[in-house]
C-alpha cells in the first residue's frame, strides 16, 4: 500500500516538473559533516582543519526543509557517514530520523573503513576507486584491504559500489566491474568521472580517454553486467552538452547551506563527470532504460 502511495507521487511529482515545469528536487544530497578519516586525493569536501558537524537537531531540520520542497529520497554524505556523532546519536538515528519525517529511502555513502553491519540504509554506496592498489593510490595505504572486510561482513542486500574514474585509475575500469560482478557482496556498480571542484588535485581524464571509457562501459553494461548508469545516461555523458535538469537534487552543504550543485556555482558544468546529470536528462526525455534504472534503484 504504502509503494503504490510512493508510485502516485513520483507520477504526480513527473507530471508537474515535466508537463508543468516546476522546479521540485526529488532527492537530497545531505552533508551532515565534513569530517573525514581519509584525505583522498580527488576530494574537494573533507576539512582536516575546522570541521563542519551537523548536530542531530540541525540535521532534522534540514530533512525537513527537503521534504517541504518536495524531496522524497536522501543520501546522507560526509565527510564520513560512519564517524558522524552527536552524544548518544550514531548515524543510524538519522536514517530512522529520515524515515520518520517521510523520506520513501534513505541512502548512505562510505568509503568502508569502519564496520557498518547493522545498518538502517535502505541502500549503501561505498566508494570504491579502483581494484587494489589503485584505489590505494587515491585513497591510502591499507584501504581496500579493510573496505574488502567491512562489506564481506555488512550482511547487506542493497550494497553498491561507486567509482569516480580519473587519470589514476582509468585503466582499471574494466578490472573494478568484474570485481563487482564477483563480489557477493556488491548488488551494483555506479561510475562517475573526476569532477574538477576547486581545492581537489585535478586529475580531469582527457576527453578522448573518458570516450573510450564509457564505451567500454556501456559494452559491458549491454553485457549484462551489474551497472546501476543507464546506457541512455552514459551516452550523453560523452559530450557533456546536454540541457540540465540537475534541479532534480537539491543540496545541503556542511555548513548548512542550502543550493543546487556547486558546480553550476564553480562554472564547471562542461567538465561535469557526475552521471546523474546525464540520468536526469534521460529521465525527462522518457527513456525507458532510464525510468527502469531509477526505479531499480530507488523504489
Ligand atoms: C565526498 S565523498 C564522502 C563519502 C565518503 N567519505 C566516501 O569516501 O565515500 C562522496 C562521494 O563523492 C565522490 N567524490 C569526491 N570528490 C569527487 C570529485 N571531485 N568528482 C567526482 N566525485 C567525487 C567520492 O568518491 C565519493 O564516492
Amino acid at each position: 500500500m504504502k509503494k503504490i502511495g510512493q508510485f502516485f507521487y513520483l507520477v504526480w511529482w513527473y507530471i508537474r516538473t515535466r508537463f508543468f515545469g516546476k522546479k521540485i528536487p526529488l532527492q537530497t544530497v545531505l552533508f551532515i559533516s565534513d569530517k573525514c578519516n581519509l584525505a583522498c586525493k580527488h576530494c574537494s569536501v573533507y576539512n582536516k582543519t575546522n570541521p563542519h558537524v551537523s548536530t542531530y537537531a540541525q540535521v532534522k531540520e534540514h530533512l525537513e526543509y527537503a521534504y517541504k520542497l518536495g524531496s522524497r529520497f536522501v543520501d546522507l554524505e560526509g565527510g564520513e557517514v560512519m564517524i558522524w556523532r552527536d552524544g548518544d546519536y550514531r548515524i543510524n538515528d538519522l536514517i530512522d530520523l529520515a524515515r520518520e519525517v517521510g523520506f520513501f529511502s534513505v541512502t548512505i555513502t562510505t568509503n568502508a573503513q569502519l564496520p557498518f553491519t547493522g545498518s538502517h540504509a535502505d541502500s549503501i554506496w561505498v566508494s570504491l576507486d579502483g581494484y587494489g592498489e589503485f584505489h590505494e593510490e587515491i585513497r591510502g595505504k591499507g584501504t581496500f584491504a579493510r573496505l574488502e572486510k567491512n562489506i564481506a561482513t555488512a550482511d547487506h542486500k542493497h550494497l553498491s559500489v561507486n567509482m569516480v574514474v580519473n587519470k589514476l585509475n582509468y585503466t582499471s575500469v574494466e578490472k573494478t566491474i568484474q570485481y563487482a560482478k564477483d563480489n557477493p557482496a556488491i548488488e551494483m556498480i555506479s561510475i562517475n568521472f573526476y569532477t574538477p571542484f576547486p581545492g581537489a588535485e585535478n586529475l580531469t581524464l582527457d576527453k578522448e580517454l573518458r570516450l573510450q571509457v564509457i564505451d567500454k562501459v556501456i559494452e559491458m553494461k549491454r553485457a549484462g553486467y551489474p551497472i546501476m548508469n543507464s546506457v541512455s545516461g552514459l551516452k550523453l555523458m560523452k559530450h557533456n552538452n546536454f540541457k540540465r535538469r540537475c534541479w532534480v537534487t537539491n543540496f545541503i552543504y556542511p555548513d548548512g547551506r542550502k543550493a543546487g550543485c556547486a558546480g553550476e556555482d564553480t562554472g564547471i558544468c562542461d567538465d561535469c563527470g557526475l552521471c546523474m546529470a546525464g540520468e536526469m536528462n534521460a529521465l525527462f526525455n522518457f527513456k525507458p532504460d532510464t525510468i527502469f534504472a531509477g526505479l531499480k534503484l530507488r523504489m
